[in-house]
């Protein structure tokens, strides 16, 4: 017998929606949306999350990163189901990456308990503190803290000011070795599940609201610098520069013609620094970033190593130096079968062409991939827009997702899925 479709409370999905624009007022810019580790923006949305998931009946935690957790009542001796997503945001971003998931967490949280559904594990909901790493060019630095992977190494990564992720952590009263502390062994957990919107166009194609996400393509980022020299924009021949600009902008169209020649490829430069910036000096040194990706390991390191080759003989050609830093090398990584399969089987509930999924954008499901079986769901969006104001989702999908997410755990605790990891 199937159980009947889980019905959202209104009380709930009316909290949900109204939770997603109080968080999207939390912004460390006036005119636009975005929100970064260590900003009082944070410190907000982390203050509203704390009320919300204690007023749920969760006890809270926060790291001395930000990441924020709540957990339902439970035995400590049985493990959790992890719930979660970013809390951080892009430059002038939308308002559901990332926050939508931590949401949909705590509206999980309260559907069950409004319908009186008992799940015989704690739920925690985690909202990590830094997922996009486009201020310390750090990976899933929120979510691999949580993890225990946080690497020493980043501590040296620096923003754009010049600020290191070790300054930062100082100033905001952390010392790098408290990141991870405390923290619960992995072990304390049975899987990770992200609710996360598509930002891509199948879901919408498809006319689906919610889908199963079966593959996170692998990701590639690195800060590359041409290193020329400055000169006097009128008295230095044409001949005689060192210019680093004109070395860089032939890079970036090499970068785009290679991520048009080959499919599945995506291959930005995002990020573009001159020094001295001043128009009547020759630029001395150009900092950008590249950001690759393609869901073939192989194809997308051959790509990274072609567009190293190009950087060093640009560089060569124009007696000037190139600089590479891989910043970020994630390999394409699958999500757990028997969570998808479980997934699939609660989203198709909602709609049975419900499908599967490859991830184009990085999750902190691949951090927590490392050390757990994780399962994502992706919720249509506008368009397929994203890391942009314009992003939207229907609160009707918003909905939908939140009752595959319910009955996910319904049919988990009634399976037992939770013992099969
Ligand atoms: O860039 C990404 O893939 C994600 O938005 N962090
Ligand atoms: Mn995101
Ligand atoms: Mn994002």
């Amino acid at each position: 017998m199937t159980a009947p479709s889980i019905v959202i409370d209104p009380a709930v999905s009316e909290r949900l929606h109204q939770r997603i624009d109080t968080l999207a007022a939390y912004s460390e810019e006036d005119d636009c949306l975005t929100r970064t580790v260590f900003s009082e923006a944070m410190q907000s949305a982390r203050q509203s999350l704390h009320q919300w998931m204690e007023s749920a009946g969760m006890q809270v935690t926060v790291d001395p990163l930000g990441n924020i957790a709540g957990r339902t009542p439970g035995t400590t001796s049985t493990r959790r189901l992890l719930i979660g997503s970013h809390l951080d945001t892009v430059r002038n971003a939308g308002k559901y990456d990332g926050a939508l998931g931590v949401l949909l967490g705590l509206a999980c949280v309260e559907q069950l308990s409004a319908c009186g559904i008992a799940v015989p594990f704690p739920i925690e909901v985690v909202g990590f503190a830094d997922e996009e790493g486009w201020k310390y060019q750090t990976p899933y630095l929120g979510s691999s803290t949580v993890m225990g992977d946080f690497q020493p190494e980043w501590l040296a990564r620096k923003d754009e000011t010049g600020t290191t992720l070790q300054d930062a952590l100082e100033a905001s009263g952390v010392s790098a070795d408290h990141l991870g502390r405390n923290r619960d062994p992995v072990s304390a957990y049975w899987a990770y599940l992200e609710a996360h919107i598509e930002q891509g166009p199948v879901l919408e194609t498809a006319d689906c609201a919610v889908g199963v996400v079966r593959f996170i393509a692998g990701q590639t980022r690195a800060s590359v610098t041409f290193t020329g020299r400055a000169g006097h924009a009128g008295t230095t021949p044409m001949a005689l520069r060192h210019d680093a600009l004109p070395a860089a902008a032939s890079w970036i169209g090499a970068v785009e013609e290679h991520g048009r020649s080959i499919q599945n490829l995506v291959a930005t430069v995002g990020r573009l620094h001159v020094e001295p910036n001043v128009s009547n000096v020759i630029p001395a040194k150009v900092e950008l970033t590249l950001d690759l990706r393609h869901p073939d390991n192989e194809v997308r390191l051959t790509a990274v190593q072609h567009l190293h080759d190009i950087a060093i003989n640009i560089a060569n050609g124009r007696s000037i130096s190139a600089e590479w830093i891989l910043t970020q090398d994630q390999p394409a990584m699958a999500c757990d079968e028997k969570l998808c399969a479980a997934l699939q089987t609660a989203a198709s509930t909602q709609n049975p062409r419900a499908p599967m999924l490859i991830s184009g954008a990085g999750h902190d499901a691949v951090a927590v991939s490392q050390h757990l079986p994780v399962g994502m769901l992706f919720l249509r969006c506008r368009d397929g827009l994203s890391h942009h104001p314009d992003e939207y989702a229907h609160p009707s999908d918003i909905d939908s997702c939140l009752a595959v997410m319910v009955d996910f755990l319904r049919r988990s605790a009634e399976s037992r899925l939770y013992d099969e990891f």
